[in-house]
């Protein structure tokens, strides 16, 4: 059996936070460890391809024949992805980009005061979505959800309006599913209306079936 079956394929990952700082000391950000975006570009590169990690703040070594960016904030990730998107066969966004950030950067270290203090933030760019529109013909374009409620009903949402050809969801609620954990639990629905439900398992088990099927993906669009 032929298990390089991503030889010659271009494939484009994004795994871990982002960090929006608000001054040289302070930033927010979220609970993602990068796990699961390792474990896919992992497994892509031990299928044959030729990977892009482009990774935000974490912990964790890069896996072997992986080419690996990292990043900080939501607009790098933006601009790393971007730079190199259009060539990509297969683009997985497993990232947990903030969707905010503090509207003012301050250069210096704020002080404390004796009253409150409240951040004003602005949206960042929606990089999944800004991929989609532009998506070419025969790119297969993967992205994650993370919800704690109406799983399906947002999951679905996302699908369709940033474009996907399949998204997956977690359930970031049920214990060994989401952040931080070496497992996932992932339903994955995909544009032709098809729905698979992926019970706990370790987050390579998971990579394996997502790149499983965005290989079936692929080929479809080269047939057609
Ligand atoms: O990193 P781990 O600890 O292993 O945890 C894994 C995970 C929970 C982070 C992962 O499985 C996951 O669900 N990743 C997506 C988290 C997320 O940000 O979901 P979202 O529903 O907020 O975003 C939806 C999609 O849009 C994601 O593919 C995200 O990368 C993308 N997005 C979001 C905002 C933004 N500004 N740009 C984006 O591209």
């Amino acid at each position: 059996e032929d298990d390089r079956f991503l030889e010659g394929k271009k494939v484009l990952v994004t795994a871990g936070p982002t960090r929006e700082a608000v001054d040289p000391v302070r930033y927010f950000t979220n609970h993602s460890s990068g796990k699961m975006g390792f474990a896919i570009a992992e497994q892509a590169a031990s299928m044959g391809a030729e990977v892009t990690l482009i990774a935000g703040p974490v912990n964790l070594e890069t896996p072997p024949d992986v080419e690996r960016i990292d990043v900080s904030s939501a607009h790098e990730m933006y601009e790393a992805v971007i730079k190199r998107s259009a060539e990509s066969d297969i683009i997985v966004k497993a990232a947990a980009v903030a969707d905010y950030r503090p509207k003012t950067v301050y250069g210096q270290k704020l002080k404390k005061q004796n009253e409150e203090w409240s951040v004003e933030m602005e949206r960042t760019i929606d990089i999944l979505k800004t991929l989609g529109k532009r998506k070419p013909s025969g790119q297969v374009l993967i992205g994650f959800a993370a919800e704690s409620e109406r799983v399906e009903e947002f999951a679905l949402g996302k699908l369709e309006k940033k474009n996907l050809d399949m998204v997956c969801a977690n359930n970031i609620t049920q214990e060994g599913a989401g952040f931080s954990v070496d497992s996932n639990i992932l339903t994955l629905y995909k544009k032709d209306g098809s729905k698979i439900e992926l019970p706990l398992q370790s987050k390579k088990d998971v990579a394996i079936k997502i790149l499983h099927d965005a290989v079936k993906m692929l080929k479809e669009k080269t047939v057609t």
